[in-house]
């Protein structure tokens, strides 16, 4: 939540932080703002309302000169969205500015401290805290900005990602992390001099340097014009830098002809899971590699049990997860939301696995509920696309889903790409444990192999999704019904029609509708059903005649060739044939079209819905 972006080099830094405010508005985008050092030597901060365009908009006839400078878009967590309460923040003599990610817990203790000691405040954020308190210990220790920051983070209790800069020293940018990510880029202009840039993922930097540094947590870092990069942690110790090479590439950062990234991330789902499994799924020798197990395998083979934590949409793929590696596996699996994890004093065994399933992996509570896990000797597992993030850091080993960079708020390719790497998951361990007949064993290799044709097939033939949504737009309220594996799908296609189309949707197991939910049933629900030919097909052919007798009007996800529950439908969308436990990567497809589409109908914004943000960075 909340991006950063900083630049120091030879050229005008405006562009450059305007450019990557709007790759990372993804993580926020109630008020955005930049700070540059101008020619003349002034510390100028603008700072706007709303999105990334307000703000270009109103520095119009502003001096956005300076080869140096920070900036941010921001998802508000103290403080209503306004300009005043955006960042970059001054401190009190105005000479220094700061942008600030992550949450400062302790900032009313310091606030009145400051005041104590004649600080004065313009808004209601914690940022302004930290920026006055670095020129609080300027002050009081008669120190430089780097000592100063170093001070001043010493006694902050909370998460930051912070970038600053001094008026009186336009040829330095200093920045530290702790909690929320920040990396560093490391280019040369063509005369050979050291360029800088920061960013809060790899998105704003990509097109200048594809050489980055992941900041850790409790370092802070001082570039300067001259070339210098030096990190050093809270208690003074100098970090070696280690150089990463960035696997991304531009045209994932664009909408490629689509209208939104959501749509382009559906679409590129079959690829996007070729790309997963290339290397991995073996075909013709009927093996599955995974390289972040191969040197773990006795950890898999000998555990207890194994707990993944998630939030969201990674939760719902981490349940299909379950499924499928108690089914493979029998053994048995606890799926837990990082957010109660963390906070309940769970049982961990040392002998756990505890995986952990994320698609920025910066989510705050999930990183939290591994660190706890870790506290009591578990093995921990990430499953992460970000390549570098924090939690692929923090976990012992793991596996990256490579679906590529995921824009859109609403996930899609990453929930997907989850479910594959988790069924690869499976596979892995059974065999590991011995626990799958050699013929299952190969048909489930061979059938997962053939989902990435499956998904484009499902594309193909759900293209007309676009006008049947129309009809939705009046909705209130949804309900969403799987069995088994697709009860979880029933979940995520809830979850996305609710977070972008802001329509109130509830995901059950269908079952349990006599229980309660069956009681909102009336001519004016639409209730969308999973029912693949494939698992417990009469069941849910049962479940829909009582919906239908209390007049609800059927949508249905029914596999190719069905008739039954197509002739009990209002309408239907149909997927190709698979193993049970793979329907939900095909069942998924169309409930994320549908809900694209009746969101884009009633003019939603389906990139950046309200209220959300791409990565969850803050509790
Ligand atoms: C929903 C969505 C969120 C995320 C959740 C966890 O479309 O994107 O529910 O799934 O915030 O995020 P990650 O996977 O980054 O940990």
């Amino acid at each position: 939540m909340c991006g950063i972006v900083g630049y120091l080099g030879d050229q005008q830094a405006y562009p450059i932080l305007i450019k990557g405010l709007h790759r990372l508005e993804y993580r926020g985008y109630d008020s955005a703002g930049v700070s540059m050092i101008s020619q003349s030597g002034e510390l100028n901060v603008y700072k706007a309302k709303g999105k990334v365009v307000a703000l270009e908009e109103s520095v119009k006839n502003d001096d956005i000169s300076g080869t140096i400078g920070i900036a941010h878009t921001r998802w508000a967590t103290h403080g209503e969205p306004n300009a005043t309460n955006a960042h970059p923040h001054y401190s009190q003599s105005k000479n220094l500015s700061l942008v600030h990610n992550g949450i400062i817990e302790n900032y009313k203790t310091l606030r009145t401290e400051l005041e104590s000691r004649g600080y004065t405040f313009c808004s209601e954020t914690d940022t302004e805290v930290l920026v006055q308190l670095v020129e609080c210990m300027m002050d009081t220790h008669k120190s430089d900005l780097f000592t100063a920051v170093q001070f001043a983070l010493k006694s902050v209790v909370g998460a930051y990602a912070i970038a600053i800069l001094e008026k009186s020293n336009p040829d330095q940018l200093i920045c530290a992390r702790k909690g929320s990510p920040l990396i560093i880029g490391v280019g040369k202009n063509e005369n050979g001099n050291a360029e800088y840039y920061l960013g809060s993922d790899a998105t704003p930097i990509v097109e200048y340097t594809n050489q980055v540094i992941y900041l850790n947590d409790e370092e802070i870092a001082i570039m300067d014009r001259k070339g210098r990069l030096d990190i050093v942690n809270l208690q003074n110790v100098q970090q070696t830098p280690h150089l990463h090479t960035l696997q991304m590439n531009l045209d994932q950062l664009e909408k490629g002809g689509f209208p939104h990234f959501m749509l382009k991330e559906i679409w590129e789902q079959p690829n996007a899971l070729r790309t997963c499994i290339r290397g991995r799924l073996n075909k013709e020798q009927k093996d599955v590699i995974l390289s972040g197990i191969i040197d773990n395998k006795e950890k898999f083979k000998n555990c207890r049990r194994i707990i993944i934590c998630a939030c969201g949409t990674s939760w719902h793929s981490a349940l299909i997860g379950k499924y499928f590696i108690e089914e493979a596996c029998q053994i048995p699996v606890e799926v837990e939301y990082a957010s109660e994890f963390r906070y309940r004093n769970p049982v961990i065994f040392e002998d756990d696995v505890v995986i952990a399933v994320s698609q920025s992996g910066e989510t705050a509570d999930t990183l939290a509920a591994i660190q706890l896990a870790k506290s009591k000797g578990a093995f921990l597992y990430g499953i992460c696309n970000v390549i570098g993030s924090s939690i692929a850091r923090a976990t012992d080993s793991g596996t990256y889903l490579h679906v590529g960079a995921e824009i859109g708020v609403a996930s899609t390719k990453a929930f997907t790409g989850q479910v594959i790497t988790l069924s690869l998951l499976g596979l892995v361990i059974a065999k590991v444990r011995n626990t799958l007949s050699d013929d299952m064993y190969n048909m489930l290799v061979d059938e997962l192999f053939m989902i990435p044709d499956k998904m484009q097939w499902t594309l193909e033939n759900n293209k007309n999704i676009d006008e049947f949504a129309q009809k939705f737009t009046y909705c209130k309220n949804f309900i969403y019904l799987g069995r088994g594996y697709n009860y979880p799908v029933a979940l995520e296609g809830a979850l996305k029609l609710k977070e972008i189309s802001y329509i109130h949707a509830e995901g059950y197991p269908a079952a349990e509708m006599k229980h309660g939910p069956i009681a909102l049933i009336d001519e004016e629900m639409p209730v969308v059903v999973i029912a693949p030919r494939q698992g417990m097909y009469d069941k849910v052919v049962s479940n829909i005649q009582e919906i239908k007798s209390r007049n609800g009007k059927i949508i249905s996800v029914v596999t190719e060739g069905d008739t039954i529950v197509k002739e009990m439908s209002d309408y239907s969308f149909v997927i190709p044939d698979t193993r049970d436990c793979f329907v939900p990567m095909l069942a998924v497809i169309p409930l994320q079209l549908l809900s694209y589409y009746v969101a884009t109908a009633k003019g939603r914004n389906v990139d950046q819905p309200r209220n959300l943000a791409k990565s969850v960075t803050v509790e």
